[in-house]
């Protein structure tokens, strides 16, 4: 993997009329690789924020997330990645003040991976939240479907045989838990009363709301989603350099989440 920090070896994405809302997914090795010097454009919250992280992985894990957000919005709105300026809502979810900028993103990270999702907002209504979860085998999920899955969902579960159970719960988790960062609710929400309906292809609807999940690398399951009408993931894999984009072209729609 080169290390002389070229941004031409990766695909930034970008926005277009055509393609109002994107979300790719890295691993922290090949954003470190391509997109940053040290901290390079980090603000002083961010660096605070980063270095109060006790382990060495999680240190990585987030300024990688964080370069990947300054990176990208930056590349979208021709603004230098460092002259970006964020702030958060009553809620803790982040957003960009930037002068007549209509962007919505959202931001995680799990393991070697981070994610971000972005979306061009016309409207207020459009917003964006993306998961990125980590198998953790240890993780007893029988014990806590109750706390995240509504009842038709335990029933699915439990016709599952082991493996597929536990992917069963890591993708409802990945999926809520994108819903409720779009939202800004955050896991103040009650995740077992939100029931999307997930069609064959990995897409899903929530009232309008829509969002599709990705396997990523066998131990990690992603999933996004924005408030407009139509989502349709488009999955470039780059292998090679530890990258994954899903472009979703999306319908602005001037409409708030319910709960189903
Ligand atoms: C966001 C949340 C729903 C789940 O977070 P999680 O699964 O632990 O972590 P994820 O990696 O999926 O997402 C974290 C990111 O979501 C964003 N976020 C925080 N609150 C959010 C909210 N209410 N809605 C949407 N996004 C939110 C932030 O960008 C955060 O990353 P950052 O702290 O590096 O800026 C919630 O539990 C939370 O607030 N987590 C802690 C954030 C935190 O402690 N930050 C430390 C700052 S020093």
């Amino acid at each position: 993997m080169p290390h002389n920090n070229t941004l031409t070896d990766i695909p930034i994405p970008t926005l277009s009329p055509a393609i109002p809302g994107l979300a790719c997914f890295a691993s922290v090795s090949s954003v470190q690789a391509y997109c940053f010097r040290g901290h390079e454009g980090l603000s002083t919250t961010e660096h605070e924020c980063i270095s109060r992280m006790i382990r060495a992985e999680d240190r990585a894990q987030r300024t990688a997330a964080h370069v990947l957000k300054r990176r990208v919005l930056g590349n979208i709105l021709g603004v230098s990645p460092e002259r970006l300026e964020f702030h958060q809502d009553r809620n803790g979810r982040p957003f960009l003040r930037h002068p007549e900028s209509t962007l919505d993103f959202n931001i995680s990270h799990a393991g070697n991976w981070v994610a971000l999702s972005v979306v061009s907002c016309h409207d207020q209504a459009c917003r964006t939240g993306v998961d990125v979860e980590a198998q953790r085998p240890q993780l007893d999920w029988a014990s806590l479907s109750e706390n995240f899955l509504s009842p038709a969902e335990i029933r699915i579960m439990d016709a599952l045989d082991h493996d597929q159970s536990r992917l069963f719960a890591l993708s409802r988790w990945s999926m809520k838990e994108a819903i409720v960062k779009a939202t800004g609710e955050g896991l103040g929400a009650t995740l077992s009363t939100i029931t999307p309906t997930v069609h064959a292809d990995g897409t899903f609807h929530c009232r309008n709301l829509n969002g599709y999940t990705i396997a990523c690398d066998g131990h990690h399951v992603m999933g996004a989603a924005v408030f407009p009408d139509t989502v349709t993931a488009q999955i470039i894999k780059l292998d090679s350099t530890g990258w994954v984009q899903a472009t979703p072209v999306t319908q602005p729609r001037n409409s708030f989440i319910n709960h189903d």
